[in-house]
């Protein structure tokens, strides 16, 4: 079983283009290793707790929980218009989760992982944490970025964090692919490095923050929300589930001692590595009992920004995915997110440059190349592949290109590299494209004595296009559905890719009618 989750998001505003890029990032991912055959389980969701959510609400005057749940809407309905097949989604304030961040709260307590104890100390109500000295800018002060900074003193409930530091420095250091790229793997080292790390403030008292997860032995306080939110990759998956709750089997998700169940994958934002998901998270798996082998793999990409400046609402540059689905169709817009990056590093979000790749490399090469495949398929063949003739080293070296491409594509994609892979499907089709080009069908065609070349040469194009469709079938799966459609190949989506060899169409069949699978953006001038 291959197991991958997302971020949550926060519910303390709209989806914008970073939370639609992870999500579709990881959906392409999952959809390629069905592709590949394994048995996927895609959990993703929203975290609906905490202080930026409290707020947000009563700034509205409405009930925090009527708030998340408006917001929720606006995430779930997006993930459906743009396509995730995703099996599992987690709400942090449904009762299920509750039940597990509590059971899990209350296992820690008897182990003697949590213990309680006044602090006095800098707060930022924007991060909802306190600060150290290690916070403070060159300046000694604590930067714009912390927000409001207030001095409090209050009992809270801690986490024993500081007895695992030793442990996952030496587990991060030994295990190349606990975080990957491999610079973020290294930031995370430099960070462990760098720290005495101290324990983890895992309460707040409900005067000051009521909407959280109460702390089943000391209810005056409420849980931590990154503590409640990591806890999601587990609860969701499961972890300590009742009998006959509506949960996945945690053991066929989860490494097991003596399984071959891989290390699940969690897909998250550079932001959140150091020390969310790179520090408090393996800590609390450990301090759970899980081991070396049960921890997860952390996939860390970068982010989108607006002419090199970060998103932000204050800056008023924020990007809406909904809108773009809505103006230039989620398939450029999918396309894009996953073409125009490289995960793990951080990218501009350029709307002519989605127009561009989406008209460039879709509607003009691989929708020409269908578009002419079809046509001539119909003209010079009677609509029908035919496989039996005399092959030259120009078909061969197509077989070739799409052999060395798919090997490529394979690489990228298991490398979780997406536009890289994007790229190799492209080489194919610009190759067949000028191959095309080269032996002029359309000429050819004209004298019936050619018709045994013309048919070898349609045949080539059909079945690369076949090819194409597949490959392209995780970033673009409707379009790749469209394509099979012509082809008239109903089983086609369901080739795993270790059985996409040459020859899946067969000598013989008939092929329907192009319809235009891209059709091209226009862009208006407005003025
Ligand atoms: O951090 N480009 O939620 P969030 C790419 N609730 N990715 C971006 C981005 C951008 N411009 N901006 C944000 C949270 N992201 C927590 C997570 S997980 C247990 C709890 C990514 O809504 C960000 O890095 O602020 C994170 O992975 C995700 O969007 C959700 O961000
Ligand atoms: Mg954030």
């Amino acid at each position: 079983m291959f197991f991958i989750t997302t971020a949550i998001d926060y519910t303390n505003g709209a989806p914008h283009i970073g939370h639609a890029y992870e999500k579709v990032l990881t959906d392409v991912v999952a959809r390629y290793r069905r592709l590949c055959g394994e048995e996927v389980y895609f959990l993703t969701g929203v975290d609906q707790h905490g202080q930026k959510v409290q707020q947000t609400a009563e700034k509205e005057g409405i009930h925090p929980a009527t708030f998340a749940k408006k917001k929720t809407k606006l995430f779930s309905n997006l993930w459906k218009k743009l396509g995730l097949q995703y099996d599992g989604w987690a709400e942090t304030t449904d009762d299920l989760h509750k039940a597990c961040v509590q059971a899990i709260l209350t296992d820690l307590k008897d182990r003697g992982e949590l213990y309680k104890k006044a602090y006095k100390g800098f707060y930022s109500v924007r991060q909802e944490q306190f600060l150290t000295d290690r916070d403070r800018n060159e300046a000694g002060e604590f930067g714009a970025e912390w927000g409001e900074v207030v001095e409090i003193e209050e009992e809270n409930w801690y986490f024993r964090l500081s007895d695992h530091a030793a442990w996952l420095t030496e587990f991060a250091a030994n295990n190349p692919d606990f975080v990957i790229p491999g610079f973020r793997r290294n930031e995370l080292l430099g960070a462990l490095d760098r720290s005495g790390e101290m324990d983890l403030c895992i309460s707040r008292p409900k005067e000051r923050l009521r909407w959280g997860i109460e702390i089943p032995f000391d209810t005056d306080y409420v849980t931590y929300v990154w503590f409640d939110a990591l806890i999601n990759y587990i609860s969701f998956a499961g972890y300590r589930a009742k009998d006959g709750a509506a949960l996945p089997d945690f053991t066929k998700l989860w490494p097991q001692p003596g399984s071959t169940t891989g290390r699940p994958v969690h897909v998250i934002g550079k932001d959140i590595l150091v020390p969310a998901h790179g520090i408090y998270w393996p800590c609390m798996l450990h301090a759970m009992g899980f081991s070396d082998e049960q921890m997860p793999t952390i996939l860390v990409h970068g982010w989108w920004n607006i002419r090199g400046e970060k998103m932000s609402k204050s800056l008023g540059n924020v990007v809406d995915p909904d809108e773009l689905a809505d103006k230039f169709g989620v398939d450029a817009l999918r396309y894009y997110l996953v073409r125009d990056i490289t995960t793990g590093k951080d990218s501009d979000f350029d709307l002519d440059r989605l127009v561009m790749l989406y008209n460039q490399e879709l509607a003009n090469e691989l929708g020409n190349l269908c578009n002419r495949a079809l046509n001539m398929t119909a003209r010079f063949s009677g609509g029908v592949v035919k496989t039996g003739g005399e092959i030259t080293s120009e078909e061969l070296d197509l077989q070739a290109s799409l052999a060395t491409v798919t090997a490529d594509y394979r690489a990228a994609m298991n490398a979780f590299d997406i536009a890289e892979a994007l790229k190799a499907i492209n080489r194919h089709v610009t190759h067949c494209n000028a191959y095309t080009e080269r032996n002029k069908p359309w000429e050819l065609g004209k004298d019936p004595a050619n018709r045994s070349r013309v048919e070898t040469v349609l045949a080539h194009l059909a079945e690369s296009v076949a090819h194409c469709a597949v490959l392209l079938s995780p970033v673009l799966p409707e379009p790749a559905e469209r394509l099979a459609a012509q082809l008239k190949l109903d089983q086609l989506l369901s080739l795993k890719l270790a059985d996409l060899k040459w020859g899946v169409i067969p000598d013989g069949h008939e092929t329907g009618k192009p319809k235009p699978v891209f059709p091209k953006i226009i862009i208006e001038e407005i003025v």
